[in-house]
């Protein structure tokens, strides 16, 4: 007997499909999804995903070994489409017989779903449109998430709210679709999970738990922060493109700007070419996120957040903040019920 029949209800789908209690994931988050959180994540009942990210295969290989041995529940793994060693680090997660993995970051490229569905696992996508939605599950895709643009870390330009409406009557029918963005209680969930969502995706609301290794001031700059606060990276100059990433407002993004400035006048001036031009503005952030969870530099390091770490307040454990997520998903859920 579940606490949380209604909520249970219509998880059932999206909960089967992870082969967890609940279908509730945590999103994959860079150097913070390691064996503690998605084991806790797992071990309370809802999904963790391992954020491979940058990894080698043979840190990823540890990485799978060490959250095995911290819960025997299912969990995934994050892979990055353009990472140079897709195929390698693939082939690490069908040597430990991984049962769902992620792919993220762009189209999977040619083979890549077919390479992962050949050892068994269950291959889950993002996707900005509809059509390519539809073409990726005639490829094998078997679970979408859409995630909107309250998000953390790199992001698309339309809001959770939208995309929702657009892509949940299309396809959830049919379709395993989980919706990420912006989600910070449970009366969001069931709203989703109305609408259809087999289950939601959450970063923001997690990143700051207690299990969570990041660094003591990356979450108080949680704890402290406002929706507002959580701003994307702007683009100032046409020529510069910048990958709109959601993060906390701090020092590191004035500079961010200024460098765009001083770099597009070195442009004008001839001091410069494009090709380094453009690398001057990608690597301004490289490593900024580590410095960030890692280091505790808040202040220049890239703190990515959702718009939803205005509902995250304190440090709580992972298992209080399922319990509270289905909590409130369940009274809403009950509520409506007495109205009809
Ligand atoms: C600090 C941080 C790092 C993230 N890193 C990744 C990543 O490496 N790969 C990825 O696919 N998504 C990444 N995300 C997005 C999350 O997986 C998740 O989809 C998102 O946080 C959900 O929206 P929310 O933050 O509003 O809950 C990151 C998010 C945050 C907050």
């Amino acid at each position: 007997m579940t606490a949380y029949p209604k909520t249970a209800a219509l998880m059932a789908r999206g909960a089967e499909f992870l082969g967890s209690e609940y279908a509730i994931l945590c999103g994959a988050m860079s150097w913070v999804s390691e064996r503690n959180l998605v084991s806790a994540i797992s071990n309370a009942g809802g999904f963790g995903v391992i954020a491979c990210g940058a990894m080698t295969p043979d840190l990823l290989d540890a990485e799978i070994t060490a959250t095995r041995a911290l819960t025997d529940k299912p969990f995934g793994v994050n892979l990055i489409t353009m990472h140079p060693m897709l195929f390698d680090l693939i082939a690490v997660t069908a040597k430990h017989g991984v049962s769902h993995v992620v792919l993220a970051g762009g189209i999977p490229p040619k083979g890549s779903v077919e390479a992962i569905k050949a050892f068994g696992a269950k291959v889950l996508v993002f996707a900005p449109t509809i059509a390519l939605a539809k073409k990726l599950f005639r490829s094998g895709a078997d679970a979408l998430v859409i995630e909107g643009s309250e998000a953390g870390g790199h992001i698309g330009p339309v809001s959770t709210g939208v995309l929702a409406q657009e892509f949940l009557p299309a396809l959830a029918e049919e379709h395993i679709v989980f919706v990420a963005g912006g989600i910070g209680r449970g009366e969001a969930i069931a709203s989703y999970l109305e609408m259809g969502a087999a289950g939601v995706q959450l970063g923001t609301r997690f990143a700051a738990a207690t299990e969570s290794i990041a660094h003591p001031d990356f979450k108080k700059a949680f704890f402290r922060a406002n929706a507002r606060d959580a701003i994307t990276s702007v683009q100032v100059d046409p020529r510069l493109p910048v990958i709109p990433v959601r993060a906390l407002k701090n020092k590191g993004t004035e500079e961010f700007t200024a460098k765009q400035i001083e770099v597009a006048q070195a442009l004008d001036a001839g001091s410069l070419d494009m090709m380094a031009a453009q690398l001057e503005i990608e690597h301004f952030w490289a490593g900024a996120l580590r410095r960030a969870v890692i280091d505790g530099d808040v202040e220049r390091g890239s703190v990515m957040a959702g718009q939803s770490v205005g509902l995250v307040t304190t440090e709580l454990p992972v298992a209080t903040i399922i319990a509270n997520l289905l909590d409130q998903c369940e009274a809403a859920l009950s509520k409506r019920l007495l109205v009809a």
